[in-house]
């Protein structure tokens, strides 16, 4: 068997919804002006959800790969590899999949985090499609979750109303027909600062700045270019034209970075599914979160192509093209 399929898509989201308005009003009381218009009007975003006590990246990716193996048909037993990207890991170590694991009763198989910010969940379903082709594994959990709340500084506007928290899972298994079609990654390491959370632990102690930072309209310029460029590559590694391509799924950071990415590539705006409105921007979990979504009521159907893209902090990018 030489190719994989997504035989089943999870998600979970914390149980604490965020709008706008109830964003603005707290920030309000710290004399940080917003406005649901400013922020529906810059990002398309309307409300997100943030993690409470108890929720956390590795217990929201635990509620999502259940649902995906419950999709899927599987037991967690038979799971053989487990890739997690995320970039706010419950712990510097163990990796979050190693927790995830644990949680899920796995034993034996590789469990190992992905750190590629909001391009992580296609790092993570890359990894694991050549690692699964290659023959070394049948069943991959590959998750995407992220409690991005726990990085923003909640006196800088010009982030804390971006993100939200929650988690996306698939389950991949091997397959004689495709499935994952085309791969394709990146990274730029030069602009590393555009998009960074740039502190550490240094002997105890957090050295340098700990919170999220973000050069919006640097990242905006790239984000479009670098998906474009990406989409076109997968188109031509796959064999599809942009015709066939029943839906698309980019990272959900901005509907306007959405819009234009459509727009370039001439695709009609009713293919693209949308969360970021109300997920807001869930980095890593924002794929396989809008995956499971458009699976789940019934948008991408069995046959339908799928064009899957991440971009993010590093900066990194990349996608895959999967027939489901
Ligand atoms: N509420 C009200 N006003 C605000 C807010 C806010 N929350 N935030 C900023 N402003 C103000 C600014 O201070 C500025 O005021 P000024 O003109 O008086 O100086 C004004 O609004 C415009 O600010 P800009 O930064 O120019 O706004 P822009 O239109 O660029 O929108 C945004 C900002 C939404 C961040 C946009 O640049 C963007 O979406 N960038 C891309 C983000 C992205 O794609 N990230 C993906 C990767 S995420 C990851 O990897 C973790």
């Amino acid at each position: 068997m030489s190719f994989t399929r997504i035989t089943g898509t999870g998600s979970a989201l914390p149980g604490r919804c965020v709008t706008n308005e109830q964003l603005a009003a707290d920030l309000a009381t710290r004399d940080i002006e917003t406005s649901d218009a400013w922020i529906g009007e810059r990002t398309g975003i309307r409300q997100r959800y943030l993690a409470g006590p108890g929720e956390t990246t590795s217990t929201l990716a635990v509620a999502a790969a259940r649902k995906a193996l419950e999709a899927a048909g599987r037991e967690p037993g038979d799971i053989d590899l487990i890739v997690l990207a995320t970039s706010t890991p419950d712990m510097i170590f163990p990796s979050t999949a190693c927790l995830v694991q644990a949680e899920l009763g796995i034993k034996g198989g590789p469990a190992f985090d992905i750190q590629a910010v909001c391009s992580g969940f296609v790092y993570g379903l890359a990894t694991a499609d050549a690692l699964i082709r290659t023959g070394m594994y049948q069943r991959a959990l590959v998750i995407g979750a992220e409690t991005f709340s726990r990085i923003l500084d909640w006196n800088d506007r010009t982030t804390c109303v971006l993100f939200g928290d929650g988690a996306g899972a698939v389950v991949l298994e091997a397959s004689e027909t495709p499935g994952v079609r085309a791969t394709k990654l990146h990274a730029d390491g030069s602009y590393s600062k555009i998009l960074c959370t740039a502190g550490s632990v240094n002997s105890g102690v957090v050295t340098g700045d700990p919170f999220l930072r973000m050069e919006g309209q640097a990242v905006f310029k790239l984000a479009v270019t670098v998906l474009e460029q990406n989409a076109r590559e997968l188109l031509s590694a796959s064999g599809l034209t942009a015709e066939q391509l029943d839906w698309t799924i980019p990272h959900q950071a901005n509907i306007r970075i959405l819009q234009a990415t459509s727009k370039r590539l001439g695709l009609p705006m009713d293919k693209l599914v949308v969360t970021v409105d109300r997920h807001g921007n869930t980095s890593a979990a924002s794929v396989p979160l809008a995956l499971d979504e458009a699976v789940r009521d019934g948008r991408i159907k069995p046959g339908h192509n799928v064009l899957l893209q991440g971009v993010g902090g590093g900066f990194t990018w990349g996608g895959a093209i999967v027939t489901f």
